[in-house]
């Protein structure tokens, strides 16, 4: 898909669809009048019914502008005081849709209607690129069919404005929208591919492959190299499991320094969890093969991240495994050490995230980094609080939640943050280790992040429970979403500015 960007005045070969934005249900504004004319003022009259200003979000076409094979799309956008950037990104989607159902080749969209409605240019051109890239991507079938006809018919999108500025600022929200997408993309097939298919060993290959196309400098950790460094926590889940478990880790370094300290994404790469021994019950199980998604945003974000060049240095870690219960698994009661030093004692072979990623997390100090943030389909609890809007946040510096709050807001892949107050933390207490996996049934997202925090004590650090926002469950819509990508990389970008 072409993207371009012009001014509204040179602009002169029309493609095969228009979009305006009406922002007042008072006056046609000066680009509609213009149209109005090619319709022989059938626009106006329209207009003055109110048919095309009666809902905010209210699409009307117009099948064809007068003899010319033009078709306009009217968007009623209301006035500036209405919109927020969560209500444009709603009518970004339905302008996708709209698009995609009428199988449009290339479209003009003209932003000069909403520049007064206070979203940045770049926002804006930002979540129209995301949305039509949400609305092409398709369901990987597996094995692909030999013939997959592409239904993509939308081949260029050309923004018009009416400023040099804008064009500037249109033209990083385009270069941000398609990194974002691509990043998304990446992310969503990694998240719907079969647990059979998508292994620990597979995601380690699709990192390489990454690092080749994406300048990535890629490490793969095996399990006797884990073993070496004490991660016994993260290997007592694997084994579990016939599938060796990896430790994979990304650099992208764009700072002008290579010795730049680090941002860190932590991604938990759990390919099918099946609960292990406190196997979890039969019914939707199959939607556990979705427990990668953290590690699919981590790859999806480093991506985005090279796509733009950002000039900061990003390393992502990904510890891989499966949960199963074989005749070698954990079981319930069993006590391992970690990395740390600190002795677990496991109580939910179910709580197995959080295992994982305790390792890596003691794993990331040794890069020294500003913040880490770890990404994890980490709790059920998670989906009980929040459902599928927002994912949770928790950290141990206000700071760097804030932060990633913000990235929420602009990117629209929205967090709420959850307490990590102290009084939560003696719900893991264990007669026989230091800690223990699980806290009982109150507050499960705030005691698994309380875990966490038990071994981040020296960073700034911050968890997103993506387990409500990573994917769709049941029926037709089952899939996954491309959550985290959205919110990490915007954090990344704000780091630059
Ligand atoms: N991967 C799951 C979290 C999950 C559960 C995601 C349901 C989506 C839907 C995680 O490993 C898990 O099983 N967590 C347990 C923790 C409990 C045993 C303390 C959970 O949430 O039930
Ligand atoms: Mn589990
Ligand atoms: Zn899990």
């Amino acid at each position: 898909m072409k993207t371009t960007v012009s001014l509204l005045e040179v602009a002169l070969k029309p493609a095969a669809c228009h979009i305006i934005f009406l922002n007042s249900d008072k006056t046609l504004g000066s680009e509609a009048k213009g149209f109005d004319q090619k319709l022989n003022g059938s626009l106006s009259t329209l207009f003055k019914s109110g048919a095309l200003t009666n809902k905010i979000g209210r699409l009307t076409i117009i099948p064809a502008l007068g003899n010319q094979n033009t078709r306009l799309i009217l968007v009623y956008v209301g006035k500036s005081s209405n919109n927020s950037v969560a209500a444009f990104k709603k009518l970004a989607t339905s302008i996708a849709g709209k698009l995609k159902s009428s199988s449009i080749g290339s479209v003009d969209i003209s932003l000069v209607g909403i520049s007064a409605c206070g979203i940045s240019f770049e926002s804006l051109s930002r979540h129209i690129i995301e949305a039509i890239g949400d609305e092409r991507y398709r369901v990987a079938q597996q094995p692909a069919p030999a013939d997959a006809p592409s239904k993509q018919k939308l081949l260029s999108i050309r923004f018009l404005v009416n400023t040099k500025a804008q064009v500037k600022q249109t033209k990083l929200g385009c270069q941000s929208g398609q990194a974002i997408s691509n990043g998304k993309d990446l992310a969503r097939n990694l998240g719907d591919l079969p647990g059979n298919i998508c292994t620990p060993s597979y995601l380690a290959k699709q990192a390489r492959a990454l690092g080749r196309s994406h300048k990535l400098k890629v490490d793969v950790l095996s399990e006797s190299d884990m073993k070496k460094l004490g991660m016994n926590s993260l290997l007592s889940v694997s084994r579990g499991s016939r599938q060796p478990a990896k430790l994979i880790v990304m650099h992208y370094s764009g700072a002008k320094s290579k010795t730049e300290q680090p941002y860190i994404l932590v991604g938990k790469g759990l390919t099918f969890d099946a609960g292990g021994i406190s196997i979890k019950p039969s019914a939707g199980m199959d939607e556990m093969k979705y427990d990668m998604c953290g590690a699919a945003s981590v790859f999806g974000a480093l991506q985005a991240v090279s796509e733009m060049g950002l000039e900061i240095n990003v390393i992502g870690i990904v510890p891989s495994s499966e949960n199963l219960p074989d005749g070698d698994a954990n079981k319930p009661g069993d006590i391992v050490k970690s990395m740390s030093g600190q002795t677990i004692e496991i109580l939910n072979t179910d709580a197995e995230g959080r295992l994982i990623l305790c390792d890596a997390l003691t794993y990331s100090k040794r890069f020294k980094p500003k913040t880490v943030i770890d990404i994890a389909t980490l709790t059920g609890a998670v989906i009980v609080a929040l459902g599928s809007h927002a994912s949770g946040v928790m950290g141990n510096d206000q700071d760097l939640v804030n932060d990633i709050i913000n990235a929420g807001e602009t990117s629209q892949d929205r967090a709420w943050q959850l307490p990590l107050w102290d009084d939560y933390q003696k719900q893991l207490d264990s007669n026989f280790a230091d800690i223990a996996n699980i806290g009982g049934r109150a507050a499960g997202t705030i005691t698994a992040g309380c875990f966490l925090s038990r071994f981040t004590e020296d960073l700034t650090w911050a968890h997103l429970d993506i387990a409500g926002t990573a994917w769709r469950s049941g029926g037709k819509q089952k899939g996954a979403t491309g959550r985290a990508v959205p919110i990490l990389t915007q954090y990344l970008i704000d780091r630059t500015n």
